[in-house]
């Protein structure tokens, strides 16, 4: 029997919320001109190569109606299962921005890797087994290598559908000692989990959820200066993948 961890690491899918956040990496990589994903969604994807790592990239893509980046838990899940189930990757990786919390150490700028577990705060439905379904609970695999040579902390990241934060929300924060709230990662660890893939979150700090500025002013703010600091971080670990690494190695 083969031992996925023994593998090398041969081809990396990369997935975004939104363009502001994929294309610093993208231009950094060299990567391909953005391509319809598949027929009917606006996910848009980017390939290339860093060192022999084949890298596809993807972003949720324009919504025709609104205009905007098409963010949130339903297209994340939705574009990660096509993109993964299309380009069978070794390795999925969400990055993407996030709002923190100061009472835990967070600041804007701060980059995490998921840890513990992924969690939905917003999933509310109190049936016994539904009220788990709901709250995710999806265990992370740990990459004590990559918190190392990036040099981050990690802890457990918290999705939803809203930029805002109720008071519900913000006692589950507290309870689940969350450091990262988007508006994605569980979702996509979802599809992960049910298609067996290596999983893993990158989430930088553009908002403080416990302080009293309005997370859409700091969010909107702090956008192109938080990606900056993601894409330092992303451009290191792909490189570090690139001169050809196991899961196993990662793991530890
Ligand atoms: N992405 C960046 N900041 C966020 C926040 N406060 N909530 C959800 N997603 C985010």
């Amino acid at each position: 029997m083969t031992d996925e961890n023994s593998l090398m690491i041969r081809k990396i899918a990369l997935s975004f919320a939104m363009h502001a956040e994929a294309d610093p990496i993208a231009g950094r990589l060299g990567l391909s001109e953005p391509r319809i994903l598949r027929e009917g969604l606006p996910a848009r994807i980017r390939t290339g190569r860093c060192g022999h790592i084949d890298i596809m990239l993807c972003a949720q893509g324009i919504d025709p109606v609104h205009g905007v980046d098409r963010i949130g838990t339903e297209s994340a899940a939705l574009t990660a299962w096509v993109l993964a189930e299309e380009h069978e990757p070794d390795l999925l990786i969400n990055a993407g921005t996030c709002g923190g919390f100061e009472c835990r150490g967070g600041a804007v700028g701060k980059t995490y890797l998921a840890g513990g577990h992924f969690l939905y705060h917003d999933h509310l439905i109190p049936i016994p087994g539904f009220k788990e379904l709901g709250e995710g609970r999806i265990p992370v695999t740990p990459y004590g290598a990559i918190e190392e040579l990036l040099a981050i902390e990690s802890g457990p990241v918290s999705s939803g559908v809203s930029l805002t934060t109720n008071d519900h929300e913000r006692a589950f924060f507290e309870r689940e000692e969350v450091v990262a709230k988007d508006m994605e990662a569980t979702a996509i660890a979802s599809v992960a989990r049910d298609l067996a893939l290596p999983f893993m979150a990158l989430k930088t700090v553009t908002d403080l959820v416990d302080h009293p500025e309005p997370s859409q002013d700091a969010f909107q703010r702090n956008l192109a200066s938080s990606t900056e600091q993601l894409t330092d971080h992303l451009e290191r670990l792909l490189r570090f993948l690139a001169e050809g690494r196991t899961l196993g190695e990662l793991s530890r």
